[in-house]
């Protein structure tokens, strides 16, 4: 018998693509081989995410082609795993080009639902009934080993993995689908969390991304001593192979703050850089968004962080239109860009979900024109702010980990090496021609030019 193909295609955040990961070490460990073609996949599976409007629309109109090319292969398995499946469960198994769905929590189950199809075939389905309830211990257990025994490197980017911390979240933000879909906040074991990044360091990792929806929020109590995401960083810090830790993403909030600040400063492999999303800077938003800072408090951690840690990096996030947002309110979050100075801002729309709060209490008033006007300004005020800071760049040289060969231009104009990019211990992005096979491992790069978002070197050495 030949062997069966399967595709993945990931459409959400990092922890999806964690997920993503794992599944697809979990498949091929039952003999199953990976294809990046749909057309020659026995088993077509898409992660999913719920977190606008936008992001599932996607999802919906692959499943559209998915059901075309079905027509000419009937045999072909459709699998929806993540955030949608457990959101809209047997929903999504009614469409036509549908055969499994299955919820973040159950993805550990995922290579028996795929064989099982092929026996039965007979729709499957795998959610949690009601995902605000505690995860039960053997929800947990079957996460934990899921994560440890598939544990891979990234599959777009050689040398660099993600390493949970965390699972869902209990913050509910109103706007927020995520603890619908990902279900209470469970910090992992830290000894766990160690052995897995020591086994990555064993198999040729250098850069680990620690991750968790609020991951500075991270505590285990161990006996006596309880873990935060500083201890993390300091043990994972000694392991041999390691060269950098990144975490993401920070919730703004004091505990634990300096102390993770400190590790940073104090440890080389910690790189300085910092996601922490405002979302606003009116304080009524906030309020209304059950954020639980103010612009102020805001501010007063992007000042400390920076003292604590010169040179930092700080991204940050926003939703613009949240129900209820004035002129006067858009106005203070522009101010509160201009001085957090970003080095990158992701600035989303606000998307009414589905039985969060936000949407079952505050009608979405701002019409579409406005939130397309204030996207777009609050993009031209971050985008000055890049573009200064990315120039400071210019003429220096720096340390970068390359990924691969970047998506645009693959032709270098003195002949010979390909466009590659990377990103530096602060997360900017540099392009620069040099050889592929440089993925996965360190460089020096000279940086000769700059835009807002990319820096563009020439390859000094090698590490
Ligand atoms: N846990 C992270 C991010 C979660 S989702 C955090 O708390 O920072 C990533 C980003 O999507 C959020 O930071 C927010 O800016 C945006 N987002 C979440 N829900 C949204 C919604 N309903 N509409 C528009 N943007 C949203
Ligand atoms: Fe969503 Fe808020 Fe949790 Fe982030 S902290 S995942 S925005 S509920
Ligand atoms: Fe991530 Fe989207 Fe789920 S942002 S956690 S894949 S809803």
């Amino acid at each position: 018998m030949t062997q069966m193909k399967v595709h993945i295609k990931s459409f959400g955040c990092q922890m999806n693509r964690l997920d993503t990961a794992l599944v697809r070490s979990s498949l091929q460990q039952v003999g199953l081989c990976l294809t990046d073609s749909v057309k020659d996949a026995d088993i077509v599976l898409i992660n999913t995410c719920s977190v606008r409007e936008h992001a599932e629309q996607r999802v919906i109109s692959h499943l559209g082609h998915l059901k075309h090319i079905r027509k000419s292969r009937p045999d072909i398995v459709v699998g929806v795993i993540g955030c949608m499946a457990q959101r809209l469960g047997e929903k999504l198994l009614e469409h036509e080009a549908v055969d499994i769905v299955c919820g973040p929590t159950q993805i550990p189950q995922i290579a028996k639902l795929v064989a099982d199809i092929f026996v039965s075939r007979k729709k499957e389905i795998a959610v949690t009934e009601k995902i605000l309830k505690k995860t039960t211990q053997k929800q947990n257990l079957a996460l934990e080993e899921f994560e440890s025994v598939f544990s891979r490197e990234d599959e777009n980017i050689p040398g660099q993995a993600y390493v949970r911390v965390m699972r869902g979240c209990n913050n509910f933000c109103t706007y927020c689908i995520v603890p619908y879909v990902r279900g209470p906040e469970v910090c992992r074991p830290p000894g766990a969390i160690i052995e897995q990044i020591k086994r990555l360091a064993d198999n040729g990792i250098k850069q680990v991304t620690l991750l968790g929806q609020t991951v500075n929020s991270y505590e285990y109590k161990q006996g006596e001593k309880t873990w935060s995401l500083a201890d993390l960083l300091a043990a994972a810090s000694d392991i041999d192979g390691i060269e950098w830790l990144k975490f993401v993403t920070s919730y703004p909030s004091e505990e634990f703050f300096d102390d993770i600040m400190h590790i940073m400063a104090a440890s080389e492999k910690v790189c300085s850089y910092l996601h922490i999303p405002a979302q606003s800077g009116s304080d009524k938003i906030l309020r209304a968004m059950n954020r639980r800072y103010d612009s102020r408090q805001y501010l007063e951690l992007l000042e400390r962080a920076r003292e604590i840690v010169p040179g930092i990096a700080i991204a940050g996030d926003f939703i613009v239109g949240f129900p209820g947002e004035t002129e006067e309110d858009f106005r203070a979050t522009v101010e509160l860009t201009k001085k957090a100075e970003y080095r990158n801002a992701f600035i989303f729309k606000y998307s009414p979900r589905p039985d969060t709060s936000a949407d079952k209490k505050l009608p979405d008033t701002v019409p579409a024109e406005i939130k397309q006007k204030r996207n777009v300004e609050l993009l031209a005020v971050q985008e000055k702010i890049s573009e200064r800071l990315s120039r400071n760049f210019l003429g220096k040289q720096v340390k970068v980990m390359v990924e691969g060969l970047s998506k645009k231009s693959h032709i270098d104009s003195t002949g010979g090496n390909p466009q590659l990019v990377a990103r530096t211990a602060t997360d900017y992005i540099v392009v620069f021609n040099g050889p592929e096979s440089l993925a996965g491992h360190f460089v020096e790069v000279k940086i000769i030019n700059t835009s807002p978002l990319t820096l563009f070197g020439e390859l000094v050495h090698e590490y």
